[in-house]
C-alpha cells in the first residue's frame, strides 16, 4: 500500500486503509474501490491523501510507529476531552492513560524502527490528530534519550494534553485559515496558562506534565511565548515537544499549504539547532527519522525512478527503493535497490 495525494488519485483503486470522518466514524473501509463520486466527497471533506493498493507496492506492509488501532483509540481520547473541558475545566485522565500506555506500549514493540507517521486527516480533525502525533513522536524522542518508562509516561500525559487550553480560544480564532492579528495572537497565546491550569487542576497528571502545556510554545533562545524563557530554564519535556510540534505541523498538510518534505522539515529544524531548539535533543530525533518515508516516489542520480519500500536502521539517507522507471520509459520488471549498498546512487529528487 501507499499513500497518495488525492489529485492524483485514479477512480477504481483501492482503499488500503480505513478513512474515518472527524467523529472518529468509519467513512470508507479498506478495500472500498473508489468511485468518482466518493473521491469528490473525500475532497469536499478536506481530505488530501489516502492510502491505496496501485499495484505497485502492494506487498509492502506499511512499518508505522503506531497501531490503527492505538491511533483511532488516541485521537478519540483527546477528541472527547476538547470537546468537555469547557463544562467542568478539569479533564478525566483515565482514558488519556490508557491511550498513552498503548502508544509507548506499540512504540516499544518498535524499538528499532525509524520514525515513520503516515496517518491521513481531513483539515477539521487536524488538532486532534495534531495532538496524537506530537504525542508519538515526543514519546519516540523519549526513548531515543533513554527514558524509563515511568518517566515516558509523565512526558507523554502532558504532551497529548498540551494544547488542551486551546477549548477556551474561541473557535473562529483556532480556525482561523490566514495570519493572525496582533490581538488574536496576543488571545492565542493564552492557550499555554489555560491548559496549565486546567492539567494542574485535573488529578492524576504530574506537575511536570503540566508544564508542557504552559511551556510547548518557549524556544531555546528565548523567541517563544508566553515567558520568553530560554535553555535549561525550559523543561526537557516541553524542549522535546517543541520539536515534536514543529515536526508535525510542517510534515501536515495544511488549508492554507501543502505538507512539506521530511527531508526539508529535517534540514529546517537542523538550521534552528541550538537556536530555537535543543540541539543534543534534536541530533538524537533526526538520525532516527526516515527522510524519505515508504511510499515516497524518488529519483535516482542515475535518472531511474521509484518508490521508497524500506528504511535501513540508522541510515536515514539511504532507504530501499523499488525502481519501476528509466527517463524514457519503464525498466522490464521492477528492480530492488538498497542505497546502503550503492554508495554511487543517490536520491536527487523526490515527487509529490
Ligand atoms: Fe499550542
Amino acid at each position: 500500500m501507499r499513500k497518495i495525494n488525492i489529485t492524483n488519485i485514479e477512480v477504481g483503486s483501492r482503499i488500503s486503509k480505513t478513512i474515518y470522518n472527524s467523529k472518529g466514524q468509519v467513512l470508507l473501509s479498506a478495500g472500498t474501490v473508489l468511485t468518482g463520486r466518493y473521491v469528490k466527497r473525500l475532497k469536499e471533506l478536506g481530505f488530501t491523501s489516502v492510502f491505496v493498493d496501485d499495484g505497485l507496492i502492494d506487498d509492502i506492509s506499511l512499518d508505522e510507529a503506531i497501531s490503527e488501532e492505538t491511533r483511532v483509540q488516541a485521537v478519540n481520547c483527546i477528541r472527547g476531552i476538547m470537546q468537555n473541558v469547557p463544562k467542568n475545566n478539569v479533564v478525566h485522565t483515565a482514558p488519556v492513560s490508557k491511550a498513552v500506555d498503548c502508544i509507548i506500549d506499540d512504540l516499544l514493540k518498535n524499538r528499532e524502527i525509524m520514525l515513520n507517521l503516515s496517518d491521513i486527516r481531513s483539515y477539521d480533525d487536524y488538532t486532534f490528530s495534531h495532538s496524537v502525533n506530537v504525542t508519538v513522536i515526543s514519546v519516540f524522542i523519549g526513548m531515543c534519550l533513554h527514558y524509563r518508562k515511568d518517566r515516558l509516561k509523565d512526558l507523554g500525559m502532558g504532551v497529548l494534553l498540551h494544547d488542551v487550553g486551546k477549548t477556551h480560544i474561541p473557535p473562529d480564532i483556532i480556525n482561523k485559515p490566514g495570519k493572525l492579528t496582533a490581538e488574536e495572537y496576543e488571545i492565542v497565546k493564552r492557550h499555554t496558562w489555560y491548559g496549565f491550569e486546567t492539567l494542574r487542576k485535573s488529578p492524576g497528571i504530574k506537575l511536570t506534565s503540566a508544564h508542557v502545556a504552559l511551556q510547548h510554545h518557549e524556544r531555546q533562545d528565548g523567541s517563544g511565548y508566553p515567558r520568553s524563557l530560554k535553555g535549561d530554564q525550559i523543561i526537557e519535556f516541553a524542549r522535546i515537544s517543541a520539536i515534536a510540534d514543529v515536526y508535525d505541523a510542517m510534515t501536515s498538510d495544511r488549508c492554507y499549504r501543502k505538507s512539506i518534505p521530511v527531508y526539508k522539515v529535517c534540514q529546517y529544524l537542523a538550521e534552528g539547532s541550538g537556536g530555537q531548539f535543543d540541539s543534543r535533543i534534536l541530533d538524537r530525533f533526526i538520525e532516527r527519522v526516515a527522510l524519505y518515508p515508504q511510499g515516497t516516489r524518488v529519483t535516482l542520480n542515475d535518472g531511474r525512478s521509484g518508490i521508497i519500500t524500506k528504511q535501513n536502521n540508522g541510515i536515514p539517507t539511504r532507504p530501499v527503493v523499488r525502481l519501476f522507471w528509466t527517463k524514457k520509459g519503464h525498466l522490464p520488471k521492477p528492480l530492488n535497490v538498497n542505497l546502503a549498498e550503492h554508495s554511487e546512487l543517490t536520491i536527487e529528487d523526490i515527487h509529490e
